[in-house]
């Protein structure tokens, strides 16, 4: 299991084993669906009347078994006894429980702590203990907790994270509860979201074990989660201006460079691999492209990759023609054997050259022929079987980190028109990876970095200026440039436009 501060609170799934809510279903069995949907993290809530004690522990038990699995974390409700006697990742508590410091001495110090808080000075004092994690809330009133203290709307999620910003707990994760369901978690992650604080995600409790579909109302909620994580890291991009060092080939270094200064990055173009492990120390962001390879470029590639991963830095692989010849092949088992890459970025036949299939490829524009199931099969494998997240890019690109998997639906085929467009993309995502804090998603960052360079193409596109592709071009730049000025002023109308979905995945 991750260790806590890397834990994903994004689709945070509270049960309620209420005859209301549960109705005569099998706990166990929704959260297993609720699993297979994309929730992120568990908490089991039980209230206990003393005869049934024994079979909460069981039923925490068979919990357990279903989050490990799934490599979520498990958290129980008040009871901190179980939590110890079942060995799971955590407790929830609220502020009139048993006390804080107790559940951290029966716990110990790498468990997950998370307390509840309605007000600025709950979530201080919680943040003071040491929590791990915040429920805020209750944002609206439900019929699942009847003892709502208070009703604090997003205005007061708000308020709470700018306090904790203010007091320097900016650090500290968040989620709220209280009446959040698919339709209404994008407008409430948007507008509690404080200027230098957004939510790391909601607690749901009958929107998801009181559902027909478990796993479908999952899926939306991760989907509406994902998408609220793409301003900030599109504004953090704008803030720090990381370094996206491109090893590159030749044709579209200038056109690389000029996004990466649009999207708010600072483009080096270095081939060199002995300059790699200065340029690794600066905090930014590597792309190894294979577009021209060369044995001494691939010397410098791996002695780039190398330096990189030593310094901690990410580095994004796009395999460009990989299946094209065997030099190409041979080329990207080398670069998987010398290293780690955050982010593997390709067309389908570039991402099943990756993957192992040996197909022939025709020049480096791949032709269709995986169903659209098959590749999101093909992302998820891939993404776990490297430990990278992976983005497949086309008419709808898809990206996954191997558990959570999104359909992007951006862009326009103007794209398509001009040489470098795909390189282009590994720049803009590279520029996002760069921004991605230790333990941080990576998948999330992906996800901004494609949805950013769709929602531009589109744009320009539809600039009445824009005639083909010889105009598109600086209407394009001159859109990502729109995109990331506004993002980082605050106005995220454009987000409107983003279309990001996540998918289910059926097994291999
Ligand atoms: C979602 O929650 C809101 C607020 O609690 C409620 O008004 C709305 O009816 C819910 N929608 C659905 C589809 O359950
Ligand atoms: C880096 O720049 C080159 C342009 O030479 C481009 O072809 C390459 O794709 C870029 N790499 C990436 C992914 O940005």
């Amino acid at each position: 299991m991750a260790p806590s501060s890397a834990v994903d609170y994004g689709v945070y799934l509270v049960t309620d084993s209420t005859p209301a809510i549960l109705g005569d279903k099998d706990l166990v069995d929704i959260v297993r669906q609720a699993l297979r949907g994309g929730v992120t993290c568990v908490q089991y809530r039980e209230k206990l009347t003393g005869d049934n004690h024994a079979a909460a522990i069981e039923k925490a038990r068979k919990l357990h078994a279903v989050t490990k699995e799934a490599g979520v974390p498990l958290l129980i409700n008040d009871h901190v006894d179980i939590a110890v006697e079942i060995g799971c990742e955590g407790v929830h508590i609220g502020q009139d429980d048993m006390g804080f410091e107790q559940a951290r001495k029966l716990l110990g110090p790498d468990k997950i702590i998370g307390v509840t808080a309605s007000s600025k000075e709950e979530a201080l004092k919680a943040c003071e203990m040491g929590a791990d994690y915040l429920g805020i809330g209750t944002v609206y009133a439900t019929a699942t907790k009847k003892d709502t203290k208070s009703i604090i709307g997003t205005s007061g999620v708000r308020d709470i994270l700018s306090a904790m910003v203010a007091a320097g707990y900016g650090h500290v994760r968040t989620v709220c509860i209280g009446g959040l369901n698919a339709s209404n978690t994008a407008a409430v992650l948007a507008q509690s979201a404080s200027p230098k604080k957004s939510l790391d995600g909601v607690a749901v409790v009958s929107a998801i074990v009181a559902a027909d579909d478990p796993a479908a109302v999952s899926r939306d909620l991760l989907g509406q989660v994902i998408a609220a994580r793409i301003p900030d890291v599109i504004k953090k991009v704008a803030e720090t201006t990381p370094l996206s060092h491109n090893m590159t080939n030749l044709v579209v270094q200038n056109f690389a460079a000029n996004v990466a200064l649009a999207v708010g990055a600072s483009p080096i173009m270095a081939n060199y691999g002995e300059e790699a492990s200065d340029l690794a120390k600066l905090g930014g962001a590597l792309v190894v492209n294979m577009g021209t390879v060369t044995p001494d470029g691939l010397k410098n590639y791996k002695q780039a990759l190398e330096a990189y991963n030593a310094a901690g830095r990410p580095v994004v692989l796009d395999p460009v023609g990989a299946g094209a010849t065997s030099v190409r092949r041979d080329a990207v088992k080398q670069l998987l054997a010398a290293g780690r890459f955050a982010i593997i970025k390709g067309n389908e036949g570039e991402i099943q050259t990756v993957h192992g299939a040996t197909i022939q490829q025709r020049g480096v524009d791949s032709t269709s022929s995986l169903s659209f199931d098959q590749k999101a099969s093909l992302v998820s494998a891939l993404a776990r079987q490297r430990s990278s997240v992976v983005l497949l890019t086309g008419k709808t690109d898809l990206v996954s980190d191997g558990r959570r998997t999104f359909r992007v639906d951006n862009g326009h085929e103007m794209l398509g028109m001009i040489t470098g467009t795909g390189c282009t993309l590994g720049t803009t995502v590279s520029a996002m990876a760069a921004v991605v804090p230790k333990g941080g998603d990576m998948l999330a960052a992906a996800v901004a970095g494609t949805a950013m360079f769709g929602v531009a193409a589109e744009r320009a596109a539809g600039r009445p200026e824009v005639r083909g592709p010889g105009t598109f071009v600086p209407a394009f730049l001159d859109e990502l440039y729109l995109i990331r000025k506004a993002t980082a002023e605050g106005d995220l109308g454009w987000l409107t436009l983003v279309n990001v979905k996540a998918v289910e995945v059926s097994e291999q």
